[in-house]
């Protein structure tokens, strides 16, 4: 059923317990109305999808980068990759943690299955610590 608004108004069959639990949890969020939080939920529920199932589908994101400065020629790797993927990267922060420690955040934008091979392939190289990836499906 869709109103003049266009909204869709949709009944669900749930545990009480499940809805208790999600009632608190966007209450203590301070969400204003159940519609708000479900609304938000399945949007959280769809990007999730796209990301991990879709390859063509679009997203937009981040990916965090940790790496040490102790193996030769890791700097020169992580730009080769970069450049390599530089369709879907739409800027790059570098900020120097330490001495020798290094965190970038590439900030991304294009297809899923693009974004993932490029994590890889930095998760891959020697010396890099630690990759995330948080993305949205616009
Ligand atoms: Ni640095």
């Amino acid at each position: 059923m869709q109103d003049k608004l266009g909204v869709v108004r949709f009944s669900v069959s749930l545990p009480p317990s499940l809805v208790d639990e999600f009632d608190s949890a966007w209450k203590s969020m301070n969400y204003e109305n159940r519609s708000k939080a479900v609304h938000d939920a399945m949007r959280t529920f769809i990007s999730e999808f796209k990301w991990t199932h879709g390859e063509k589908e679009h997203v937009a994101g981040a990916i965090l980068l940790l790496y040490y400065l102790d193996k030769p020629n890791l700097l020169k790797r992580i730009m080769e990759i970069q450049h390599k993927f530089r369709d879907i990267i739409s800027s790059t922060t570098h900020i120097h943690l330490e001495e020798d420690k290094c965190l970038e955040i590439i900030a991304v934008n294009g297809e899923a299955g693009e974004i993932r091979n490029l994590a890889q392939e930095l998760m891959a190289r020697k010396g890099v610590k630690q990759v995330k990836i948080s993305v949205v499906a616009p």
